[in-house]
């Protein structure tokens, strides 16, 4: 059905309401940019050509969105969206087959299904220009659908509103079907005479109108769906409504969320089926999660990939790292970049890992740091055993070997390897490489003085009284 369709979407604006450094259509939502919500949703229309407007900081947007089945059109002024879609003027032909949509880049929550039903309504009345139009409980900010006297269509922009026509509920939504041929003989008549100096893309439905084309508007009932995002509240909001639709799309795939209103899950999350997610629990940037796994509250998942059966115990942060099938992590873990924690490890209370493989079955249940260590199987790491992994220039590796047993509070001064199967006793400083099977004590020999509290007593009674 879309063989014969062109986008365009308006992303040159500063968006001023923002407040930003950042042009607005950058800022992101469930990190992904609001454009490319907008752009991800007319993909799926499989239109023939996508253009985007840049103008504010092109640069940034290209980069951001890439170049895959997208032209970029520049804006070099940023004069009102009427101007954004003359800019485009010398890429379009005036070919009758052909429609044009343009839609805001500001309207990240808009669905393909909706945009599909306009495409439809609009082919089927055979307009020349279709836009869409939504009752809202407060239209504030949006233009109102207005008639002239001679019962032209016109939308009438919010500051330009008379404050009875403000209290109308019909908003212009900010999408527009053109045929294009009949938006390229017209649009060079708009002007910027009002309260903006803008030249404004609504003002074509007043003047297609006028010049005998077949002029409609579709309204939709997907209220939701029609939030154009201008400031920081609008998109608290938006973000909302996404992070809710994510959750649902995520427990229709046979994931339980315990608490609709704490959880953030970004929109390029996986988790698989019967894993169940308890409250405060944020899961980012990719992160794939298996099936099965239990994640316990306060747990911050950051572009982490995590197998079945794995259960992460609460206040745990785990960041770019992988942990593989029937693994427990936590509670009060953290897991730094490339850290590879492998099948039945277990990962407990307060240990710090980075850039370390902990092996299959291995443990380390309290208070530990382990950087740049590689770790065998069926490992075991005593409490507060820590690696000493920086001289102060470089970081220095640490090996241990399957089945060591690293007694508690030992200090392993890296680079430093551990034989399979050898014991360090507690309270070690391991400087030298420890061979298999051996038992390796560094710490010094404990001395008891007996009877020496009663010496030191009498000595401070007889002699010195200050
Ligand atoms: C616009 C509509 C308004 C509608 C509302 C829906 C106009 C004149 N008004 O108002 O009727 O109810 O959207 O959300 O169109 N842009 C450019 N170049 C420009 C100016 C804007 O590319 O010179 C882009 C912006 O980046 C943005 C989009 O156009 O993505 C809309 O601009 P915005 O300023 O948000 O328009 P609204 O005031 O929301
Ligand atoms: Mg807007």
């Amino acid at each position: 059905m879309s063989r014969n369709l062109l986008t365009l979407v308006l992303a040159a604006g500063k968006g001023t309401r923002f407040k930003s450094n950042k042009i607005k259509v950058l800022h992101k939502l469930l990190n992904k940019p609001m454009v490319q919500w907008v752009v991800d949703s007319i993909r799926d229309l499989n239109p023939d050509k996508i253009y985007i407007i840049v103008g504010y900081q092109k640069e940034n947007v290209q980069q951001a969105i890439g170049s895959d089945g997208i032209e970029y059109v520049t804006q070099k002024e940023q004069l009102g969206t009427g101007h954004a879609v003359m800019a485009a003027y010398d890429e379009l032909k005036p070919d009758d087959e052909k429609d044009l949509l343009v839609i805001n880049g500001d309207l990240p929550l808009i669905q393909t299904k909706t945009l599909r039903l306009f495409h439809n309504y609009h082919r089927k009345q055979g307009n020349a220009l279709t836009f869409m139009t939504a009752d809202l409980e407060d239209p504030t900010g949006f233009g109102r659908l207005i008639q002239t006297p001679e019962g032209f269509l016109r939308i009438i922009e919010e500051k330009d509103a008379t404050p009875a026509q403000r209290k109308l509920k019909e908003a212009n939504v900010g999408i527009y079907l053109f045929r294009i041929k009949d938006m390229l003989e017209t649009i060079r008549r708009l002007n910027n005479k009002n309260i903006k100096s803008e030249y404004y893309l609504t003002d074509m439905i007043e003047i297609m109108g006028r010049s005998q084309k077949k002029v409609g508007s579709f309204k939709t009932n997907n209220v939701e769906e029609i939030v154009g995002v201008n400031d920081r509240m609008e998109l608290a909001k938006a973000i909302d409504v996404l992070r809710l639709r994510k959750i649902k799309e995520l427990t229709f795939q046979g994931v339980t969320i315990l608490d609709l209103s704490s959880v953030w899950i970004d929109h390029d999350v996986h988790i698989g089926s019967d894993t169940v997610i308890y409250p405060f629990v944020n899961i980012e940037c990719g992160s794939k999660i298996g099936r099965n796994c239990i994640l316990y509250s306060s747990t911050h998942i950051f572009q982490s990939e995590i197998g079945d059966d794995v259960r992460i115990l609460p206040s745990t942060v785990i960041e770019e790292s992988t942990i593989k099938k029937g693994a427990q992590i936590g509670p009060f873990t953290h897991l730094r970049p490339k850290t590879n924690i492998h099948s039945g490890a277990r990962v407990g209370n307060f240990v710090e890992m980075k850039n370390t493989v902990f092996g299959r079955g291995s443990k380390a249940g309290h208070l530990s740091y382990l950087g740049d260590a590689q770790i065998g199987e069926k490992v075991n790491i005593g409490a507060g055993t820590i690696t000493c992994n920086y001289d102060g220039i470089r970081k220095n590796k640490t090996i241990i070997d399957s089945e060591a047993f690293i007694g508690s509070g030992t200090e392993l001064v890296a680079p430093v390897k551990i034989g399979k199967k050898s014991y360090i006793g507690a309270g070690s400083t391991v400087t030298k490489n420890v061979s298999p099977e051996s038992l390796a004590v560094a710490r010094s020999r404990q001395i008891e003085k007996a009877g020496w509290v009663k010496r030191k007593k009498r000595k401070k009674s007889s002699g010195n009284r200050d």
